[in-house]
């Protein structure tokens, strides 16, 4: 996603990148729910952590926004109309043809908080869903191999999976819903606020009052699934094996409503393709000595660090035949 948002050209720039991402824990430690203020706002005017975590959080926003806006001018300078390299050019190019027609000089207003968006929100969430599909793969080795041979049953050896495979390897998908929602790693979503006094399921609340979804008890209702703490794909399939779209569907983790989750779509998408290739391609297997725990550290839901064993199912040729294709600049990241 990354690159889709710009594509990163030279070893510098990729040093900077690195530096941004790598403050992805530090960001998730102060936006993490669970903070007292959330629910008691009036103790964000006395003096305590929630203040200076606050004025962390400040820093990182300054931090990523000169990094976002650095990206945007570059591109502003190095875009040719013939050529859309990116994200950020396709925006360009297109205010720039809305600000033809209006009259008004758009892209500077808009275009840095977009690009922003998309990438920040991409960022933490998706990373943290890759470390959860390693942690469970090398957990539950007997569901690494059930996946390998879907893929393998459905794609072959001779090239690898892509986008079109995704309505034929149902076992995949059902395996990228239990893990989003066996581990829930949104438990609660972003704080939103009510703007009226209203009601929802008979509980009133006023105006003005903090409002989190608790997806993770949506997700471990025992009402909705059975065993909720067992990790089982198959939860989700239907008898004659295809995927029941009513139980995918009630997975909760892109939030609800206006303001829920605009990536959603796109997330399994680019979870779907990891998936497919790491099972293709890839053998995972835990530290005998450090084994695997479930554990998490709060924020976002991240596994605590652990140890694996990454060896190639086969050689690299279908690996370095698809390198090769990629657009240039990609395979410097
Ligand atoms: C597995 C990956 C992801 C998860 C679990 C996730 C989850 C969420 C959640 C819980 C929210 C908060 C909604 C609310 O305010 O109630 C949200 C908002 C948002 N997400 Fe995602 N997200 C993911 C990936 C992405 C990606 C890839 C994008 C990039 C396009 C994205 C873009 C956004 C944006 C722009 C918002 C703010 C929407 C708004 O405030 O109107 N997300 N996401």
């Amino acid at each position: 996603l990354s690159s889709s948002c710009f594509r990163l050209s030279s070893a510098m720039k990729i040093r900077r990148f690195k530096q941004v991402v790598g403050r992805n824990d530090q960001f998730t430690r102060t936006v993490g729910a669970g903070s007292v203020v959330d629910v008691m706002p009036w103790l964000q005017y006395f003096p305590n952590p929630v203040k200076t975590i606050f004025d962390d959080f400040k820093r990182l926003n300054r931090e990523f926004n000169s990094f976002i806006r650095d990206k945007v001018s570059e591109h502003r300078k190095t875009i040719q109309s013939s050529s859309v390299r990116d994200m950020t050019d396709a925006l360009i190019a297109s205010l720039d043809r809305l600000s033809a027609k209006t009259g008004v000089p758009l892209w500077k207003e808009y275009v840095t908080p977009t690009v922003g968006d998309v990438f920040g929100a991409s960022q933490d969430t998706l990373s943290t869903a890759l470390q959860w599909i390693f942690l469970v793969l090398v957990k539950y080795p007997d569901v690494q191999q059930r996946l390998q041979k879907e893929v393998d049953q459905v794609v072959g050896r001779q090239r690898l999976p892509c986008l079109e495979d995704q309505q034929q390897l149902p076992w995949v998908m059902a395996f990228i819903y239990e893990v989003m929602r066996f581990t829930s790693f949104m438990p609660l979503t972003i704080p939103h606020s009510t703007t009226t006094d209203t009601t929802i399921g008979g509980y009133s609340i006023p105006r003005n009052t903090v409002v989190f979804i608790n997806q993770w008890s949506v997700n471990h209702d025992p009402a909705i699934w059975p065993q909720p703490e067992t990790f089982d794909p198959d939860r989700f399939l239907n008898p004659n094996g295809s995927l029941n779209k009513d139980l995918t569907s009630s997975v909760l983790i892109f939030s609800l409503g206006k303001r829920r989750c605009i990536g959603e779509e796109l997330a399994k998408l680019h979870l779907f393709l990891f998936t497919a290739l790491m099972g293709h391609q890839c053998r995972l297997a835990s530290d005998p000595a450090r084994p695997p725990s479930l554990d998490w550290n709060y924020g976002t839901l991240k596994p605590h660090a652990f140890h694996i064993a990454v060896s190639l199912r086969g050689d690299m040729r279908l690996l370095d035949q698809a390198a090769a294709g990629a657009p240039a600049g990609e395979g410097e990241a």
